[in-house]
């Protein structure tokens, strides 16, 4: 539907990755102090305008990236989204290449991920109330049609689909876990999109993440193994040309009908085993 007042949802939740903590263009902006019964977000949200669509933005490590992946509380980041009435999630995020076809400066807008994270918080749900949703799915393709749309706007080309090696980190893969990934079909690799995404269906949000390579990791032989140095060169880069895409992206989210057809505000309606009475 294209007749909702400006300023009402849906309302579009910004994740910026490394290199980008803070956004352009938003208008009327302000950092708020948001707080969550399961502790406390990564940083402040930024509230704002683009055009006549509200955003919310949390820099995912924090402003001065100070939070390490595993550290991360994503379920206060995504419930304080929730609660400023996000309804669409757009993810972004610096990650290393598996593929020769995929050299730094690529944008991809991932469409599976592989979860080898081990060391964190991946549920709402636990002990009492028990909860499966489906992540067959894990990104909302009306979001992301969006995102390649914005590219195209704006002349930044994005390859549509891609499967997103999730690892606990911190320390980068081993030449061996490197080349296994390969072997699995992965496209890229990063250590930040799970649980975020998993959390994002479980609050019964549009989700879509857009990857954006700094480096070959360490297996390419003609590139040397990744490093901090080399790998915020080329970040720095794709976060000027992200927040290009941004600015595009979210006043094309404007006024369009806050249901998704894929179900992904939907998502607990089949996904609760505890019966009610329990
Ligand atoms: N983030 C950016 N590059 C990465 C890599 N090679 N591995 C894991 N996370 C990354």
């Amino acid at each position: 539907s294209t007749d909702q007042p400006p300023g009402t949802p849906p309302v579009v939740g910004l994740i910026g990755g490394s290199g980008l903590y803070a956004i352009d263009g938003l208008t009327g902006s302000a950092w708020l102090r948001a707080s969550s019964p399961w502790g406390e977000p990564s940083d402040e949200l930024l509230l704002g305008y683009i055009g006549d669509q509200k955003a919310v933005f949390l820099p995912r490590h924090g402003r001065g990236h100070r939070i390490p992946p595993s550290d991360l509380n994503n379920r206060a980041n995504i419930d304080a989204l929730k609660r400023q009435g996000v309804t669409e999630i757009v993810s972004l995020s610096a990650c290393g290449s598996l593929r020769e076809d995929l050299p730094p400066g690529t944008f991809v807008l991932v469409d599976q991920f592989i979860d080898r994270t081990f060391a964190r918080a991946k549920s709402f749900f636990g002990e009492g109330f028990v909860a499966h949703v489906s992540m067959a799915h894990p990104v909302c393709s009306r979001l992301g049609a969006e995102i390649l749309a914005a590219g195209e706007e704006v002349g930044i080309p994005i390859v549509n689909g891609g499967t997103y090696l999730v690892m606990e980190g911190p320390q980068f893969s081993t030449l061996a876990e490197s080349n296994l990934y390969r072997g699995w079909g992965c496209d890229v690799i990063g250590m930040t999109n799970m649980p975020e995404a998993k959390l994002a269906r479980e609050a019964e949000l549009c989700y879509a993440s857009l990857a954006m390579v700094t480096d070959f990791d360490c297996w390419h032989p003609d590139h040397d193994h990744v490093t901090v140095d080399s790998l915020i060169k080329v970040l720095n880069d794709n976060a000027d040309r992200a927040r290009a895409l941004i600015k595009a992206l979210v006043p094309r989210l404007a006024g369009r009908n806050v249901a998704c057809h894929q179900g992904c505000h939907t998502a607990l309606a089949t996904a609760v085993i505890t019966p009610p009475h329990a």
